[in-house]
Formats: C-alpha cells, structure tokens, sequence
C-alpha cells in the first residue's frame, strides 16, 4: 500500500496525515474547509519541529513527510487513487453515511475504507457503501503522532483479509493495533466513558470536590490525568454524546450521563476548547485552576 486518502483535517485528521506521511506514504489531506487544511499544514509542521528538538526526527526526515503529503477540498478527487481512505471528519452519523457513500463511488473498488469515529456504529458506516466487507474501523488516539494504540473496530461484514492488513498496517506505522468487535463504544470508551461519567455524579452528589476526584485517580491509580480534568480535554460534548451512544445503544441506565454533564454542555460549559468545564484554562497559564462553580 503505498497511497492514503485521509478525509477530515482537524486535530485527529492531521496527526493521522503525519504519521503516515512520516512512514513513507503518499497522503492525500482532504477537507472541505481550505484554511483548515492550510492549518493542518502548520499544524504538522509545527509538531515534526517539535520531535526534531527531541533528536526523534530529522531535518530532512521532516521535509520528506512534508513532501508526501498533497491537499484537496473536494473528496471525490483526493481519493481516485486511494488504496486506503481514512475518515477522520466530524463525528456526527449522518455526516459520515454522506461521506462513506460518496468515497464508495469515487474510490478504487478494491481500497479499503475505515474511519476514525471514537463511537458511531461501524456497521452503520459500511451499510451506506456497496462494499462493508471492505469497512473496517481505525480509531487513533489523541494526539496520533503521540499515542501508541490503534484500536481495530470489526464491522459485522470485514473480512479477515481486510482486519489483516489494517493491522500490519498499523505496525508498519509504529503503533500496536488491538481488534474489537463493533459494539457501543467498542472496548476504550465503552470503559473510559462510565468512569468520567461515576467521576462525574460522584460531584454532583458532593462526595467530594474537583481536586479531591482528581488527586485520587491520580495518585492512587497512577493515573497521569484525573478524570475530570481528561472529561475536559476530550470535550464534555463529546463526553455527553459518547454516553448516550452507549446508553441507547445498549438500553442500560448505567451508562445515562450524569445530569451534571447535561447542564453543563447545554450552558456552553464544554473543558477546554470553551475556557471552562471542571477547571478553568486561561491563555497562557499552564496551573490548573478549579472553575469557580466547584470552589468550595
Ligand atoms: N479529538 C479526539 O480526541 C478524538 C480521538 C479519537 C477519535 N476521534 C474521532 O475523530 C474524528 C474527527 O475528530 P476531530 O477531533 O479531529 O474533529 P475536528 O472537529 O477537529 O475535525 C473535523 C474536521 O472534519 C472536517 N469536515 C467536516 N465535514 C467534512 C466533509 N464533508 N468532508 C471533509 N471534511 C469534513 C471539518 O472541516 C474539520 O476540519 C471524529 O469521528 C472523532 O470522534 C477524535
């Protein structure tokens, strides 16, 4: 495999582009926003800099990355050549069955589509193509230069065949893949989420405050990041959607979002990409300040 389509170009979109680009593929970026996609260039850029000035990347390591990487706007153009098109847009259902029927007319017939949703039924996805067998789930983590994992989702029609080579795939990228099956939240939110979620009531019904959670977790789990501070930097909407894709999904109140949750995404108070959640994040200070709702 040598040519990758990757559709979506925020933050997952471009760490995936990286990655790729800096194991010798040849990326084609695609989104239908062209100064995302210029961001997305400074973005890489940015990050290789920093892997240079940890000795991890070269200088002339960079600029090839940078040179297999090509930007399109429109979808049907940046995946005619694909072997393997990896959809990372926005997570919203309707949107991604747009997608994938689309790329099912415009790609070659034998490429292999996946996509990055951290919780959208995979065999939903491959129900909107004439191909699910070819349909396979990819989910990076955050931030993909970074983390290691690659979590295979199989829909209910990939073939060994397909699973098989998106797990060589992967180790050709330097990550460890890991195959699930396509149930509600596959296996990483399926047990990540109801933890933020019990961090969360366990506020809400004053057991105990925002640092106590947090240090906890943290101290007593080892744990690098307190789970309300990680609900923060996932994004509480984000949280809040992949609870009720859970709780509809498999009709167990145990995974009903804390009404906390609720209140706090409908009144904007979404972590860190908002200013607020648990914490506080004013530009430029790096201290982890309790928002003041929490302060006791
Ligand atoms: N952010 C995370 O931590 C994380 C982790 C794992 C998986 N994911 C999943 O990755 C996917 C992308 O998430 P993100 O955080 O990068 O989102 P994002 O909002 O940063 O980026 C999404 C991009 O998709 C583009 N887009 C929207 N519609 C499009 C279309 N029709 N064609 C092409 N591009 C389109 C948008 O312009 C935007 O640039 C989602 O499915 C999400 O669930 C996110």
């Amino acid at each position: 495999m040598k040519n990758i389509a990757v559709i979506g170009a925020g933050t997952m979109g471009n760490g995936i582009a990286h990655v790729f680009a800096q194991n010798g593929f040849s990326v084609n970026m695609i989104d239908v926003n062209a100064a995302q996609l210029e961001k997305a260039v400074q973005n890489i850029t940015k990050n290789f800099d920093r892997q240079i000035a940890k000795g991890a990347v070269t200088e002339e390591q960079k600029l090839n990355a940078l040179s297999n990487i090509s930007t399109y706007t429109d979808i049907t153009d940046g995946v005619k050549n694909a072997e393997l098109v990896v959809e990372a847009a926005t997570e919203n259902a309707e949107l991604k069955l747009k997608i994938f029927k689309l790329i099912d007319e415009a790609a070659p017939a034998d490429a292999i589509l996946a996509s990055n949703t951290s919780s959208i039924s995979i065999t939903k996805i491959a129900s909107a193509t004439k191909r699910p067998q070819q349909v396979i789930g990819m989910h990076f983590m955050n931030p993909v230069p970074v983390m290691k994992l690659v979590e295979i989702i199989n829909g209910y029609a990939t073939t060994k065949e397909v699973t098989e080579t998106i797990v060589e795939l992967s180790k050709q990228l330097g990550k460890v893949p890991c195959v699930v099956n396509d149930y509600p939240g596959f296996i990483a939110n399926r047990i990540l989420m109801p933890m933020l979620n019990e961090a969360i009531y366990s506020l809400y019904e004053g057991i105990a405050g925002v640092e106590e959670i947090d240090t906890i977790m943290k101290l007593g789990m080892a744990h690098p990041m307190g789970p309300l501070q990680l609900a923060d930097f996932i994004g509480l909407d984000v949280c809040l959607s992949i609870l009720n894709v859970l709780y509809a999904g498999f009709g167990n109140t145990k995974y009903a979002p804390c009404p906390l949750l609720v209140n706090m995404v409908t009144s904007g108070k979404l972590g860190t990409k908002s200013g607020e959640g648990f914490y506080t994040y004013a530009t430029g200070n790096k201290e982890l300040v309790v928002s003041e709702r929490f302060k006791k």
